[in-house]
């Protein structure tokens, strides 16, 4: 097992993978990394949908997205998204005590308020599951690029689950060099 720096290193965007499927005892490891991610008041909004290789995953594909070759050739296919109701004050699926922080009632708009939080806490979600696939020998793309509403409805996901991108998994079939960064100096803002 690689450790988190080697992990964060080694990770790369795979867009090739081999036609082998993903053993259960990995996928299961993959998703509890997920589950143990942090967000802001425990929330825990993300919800994830695996759909393997198969009729579904064809229709998904054809129908929500507009083609990704990371998406036709990996076994497995992660569709992340994120609960919304965990954001209304004192529902049940909320965590204890966010009868004081969060959405005053279950309206569509009332909801949205909380996207990016949704959003940035199933990130932190997901880039747990791509760093423990990498430690894992398995390889991962985002793929962002996909008809939401579409996507949505073609799983039966309820107006209050939101999906915010699909994760490409399985084995890399492609061994790419690292894709370019900024320097840490861009990144910085020093002071004055
Ligand atoms: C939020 C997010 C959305 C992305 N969406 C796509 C996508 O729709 N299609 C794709 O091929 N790659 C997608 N990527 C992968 C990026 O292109 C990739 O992370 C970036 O070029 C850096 O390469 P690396 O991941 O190999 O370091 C996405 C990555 C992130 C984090």
């Amino acid at each position: 097992m690689l450790t988190v720096k080697e992990a964060i290193e080694k990770r790369r965007s795979i867009r090739k993978f081999k036609p082998v499927p993903v053993p259960d005892e990995l996928l299961m490891q993959v998703l509890e990394a997920a589950r143990l991610a942090p967000s802001g008041t425990n929330r825990q909004p993300w919800r994830f949908q695996v759909i393997k290789d198969g009729p579904l995953k064809k229709k998904l594909i054809e129908e929500a997205t507009f083609g990704s070759e990371a998406l036709n050739s990996a076994p497995v296919i992660i569709v992340c998204g994120a609960e919304m109701l965990t954001f209304v004050k004192g529902h049940q699926l909320a965590p204890p005590g966010s009868q004081y922080y969060g959405a005053e009632n279950e309206d569509p708009e009332e909801l949205k308020k909380f996207a990016p939080d949704a959003n940035m806490y199933t990130a932190i979600a997901i880039t747990h599951m791509t760093l423990i696939a990498t430690a894992l020998g398995l390889g991962t793309c985002w793929v962002q690029r996909i008809k939401f509403g579409q996507m949505a409805r073609l799983l039966g996901w309820p107006r209050h689950m939101t999906v915010l991108t699909t994760l490409a998994l399985g084995y890399p079939d492609e061994d790419p060099p690292p894709r370019p960064r900024v320097p840490l100096d861009t990144i910085l803002i020093k002071e004055g």
